[in-house]
């Protein structure tokens, strides 16, 4: 196998960073086809801690090309940032490639993302603020700026021009802003430019030519299922497709090229941001797996909202991304719980029903069916084998990968790249 896509199935945050490093080692190639730097995914290794937005997650695997693909909405002074502090910390970063199709990040995104959540008032969506939604708005509206466009010096003036009048007209016009300044903006990116132009090339024919020769590519996906614009909690979800489907068009990979799906489960769920979480524990239990867990955003350090695993929406999923292992990470954080639970079902008005509801209103109303774990009390944080867990861990996994109907691939018991328990051998 030499594909191999790697998905959040809940609402992001699952660890899929701590995933992509460890499968990286054995990749040639570590590609982002979505998301933009909304996403933050951690990678801990040697003692020190790496928290990357828009560089793909293999960026500390000596010799694996890092590929940020057409599908990403690019940031350059975000990933300037980034390449500069990994820089200082002995990082190479010689080996990335940047998709010359990639929509670029301007100014004004940020500006329209932070305006348009204050118009929403208490229907805000809470989003990262870095400009993604209005970015891909752009996309489809046909006024994006593409890297292409950005490192040619007459094409980005012209275009920069085209689209700043646009925009300026509207920021007066209908959010009483001042004007952004021209010159400003264009001085700004013609640096920018400059420095990421050697980066800059066609990603879809050197990645087609490297699945042609047999090498190892890994997918990395930002974000998570339930934050897709099509199949999650809808409007509370991010512009992009997070999915596995979401390579094809993000990178420009053929669907029949992908051979395996890994969907990161996170043992239990969080979930940043405002929107629908059935299992969300407003209470003792969902402090205690904060605190546990230390889960506040890396990127907008927001508290994270907490909860139980949400088993159903790891089947919808699997569905939709053909999962065909899960990598649960997390594990040892459940280790001081005396007893832990799992939504297996959900039940509406009485009835059980077999989907995730698409209606908020519907969803509102969801009540998940628990099923009780005894919790291990133990700590796994060491534990390199599957038959070494606590029966009880391995019993709570057994039946989530019967509820979801997706086998444990691999399960990851701390942040490290070592603690890490391999079950499916044949990933790569
Ligand atoms: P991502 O966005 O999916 O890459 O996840 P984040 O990096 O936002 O959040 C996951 C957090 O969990 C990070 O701080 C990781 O270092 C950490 N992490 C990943 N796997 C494990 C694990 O198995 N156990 C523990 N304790 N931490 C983990
Ligand atoms: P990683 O890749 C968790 C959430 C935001 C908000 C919604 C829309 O680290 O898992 P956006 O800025 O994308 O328009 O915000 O999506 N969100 C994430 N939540 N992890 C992420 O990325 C996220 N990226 C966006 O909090 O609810
Ligand atoms: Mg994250």
């Amino acid at each position: 196998m030499s594909t191999v896509v790697i998905n959040g199935t809940q609402w992001g945050d699952e660890g899929k960073g701590k995933i992509v490093d460890y499968l990286a080692a054995q990749a040639d190639t570590v590609v982002r086809f979505q998301g933009g730097s909304n996403a933050g995914h951690t990678v801990c290794l040697d003692g020190e801690e790496y928290k990357l937005r828009l560089m793909p997650s293999g960026i500390l695997c000596k010799d694996t090309t890092c590929v940020i693909a057409n599908g990403v909405v690019f940031d350059p002074q975000v990933f300037l940032e980034e390449i500069d502090a990994l820089k200082n910390r002995g990082v190479d970063v010689s080996n990335i490639k940047i998709s010359n199709r990639a929509h670029v990040v301007m100014p004004w995104h940020k500006i329209f993302d932070e305006l348009n959540e204050n118009l929403r008032g208490d229907k805000k969506i809470g989003t990262t603020k870095r400009g993604i939604g209005p970015c891909y708005i752009d996309k489809a509206d046909r006024i994006g700026i593409r890297i292409c466009d950005l490192i040619d010096r007459e094409e980005f003036a012209a275009k920069c021009r085209e689209v700043l009048d646009q925009k300026n007209f509207i920021l007066q016009k209908a959010y009483n802003h001042e004007p952004l300044n021209y010159d400003e903006i264009l001085a700004e990116y013609e640096g920018y430019a400059e420095r990421i132009a050697p980066y800059v090339c066609d990603t879809i024919s050197f990645l087609n030519d490297e699945i042609d020769a047999g090498k190892k590519i890994l997918f990395e996906g930002a974000q998570a299922t339930m934050l897709d614009i099509d199949y999650g909690t809808y409007p509370y979800v991010t512009a992009s497709h997070p999915i596995s489907g979401g390579v094809a068009v993000g990178a420009g990979v053929a669907p029949k090229k992908i051979d395996k799906i890994i969907g990161v489960v996170k043992a239990y769920c969080t979930r940043v941001g405002e929107g629908p979480f059935p299992t969300e524990q407003l209470n003792e239990i969902g402090d205690k797996l904060r605190t546990a867990g230390h889960e506040f955003g890396t990127v907008t350090g927001r508290p994270r909202r907490t909860g139980w695993l949400d088993a159903c929406v790891v089947k919808y999923a699997g569905q939709i991304s053909g999962v065909d292992y899960m990598a649960v990470t997390r594990l040892d954080i459940l280790d001081g719980f005396d007893e832990i639970k799992m939504c297996v079902a959900y039940e509406v008005d009485g009835k059980i029903i077999n989907e995730i509801p698409a209606s908020l209103k519907i969803l509102a109303k969801v009540k998940p069916v628990y099923e009780t774990f005894d919790g291990w009390k133990v700590n796994i944080s060491n534990v390199r084998k599957y038959e070494d867990l606590p029966v009880n861990a391995r019993k709570y996994l057994e039946r989530m990968a019967a509820v979801t109907k997706i086998d444990v691939g691999i399960i990851s018991v701390g942040p490290n790249r070592d603690q890490t328990i391999i079950v499916a051998k044949d990933i790569f």
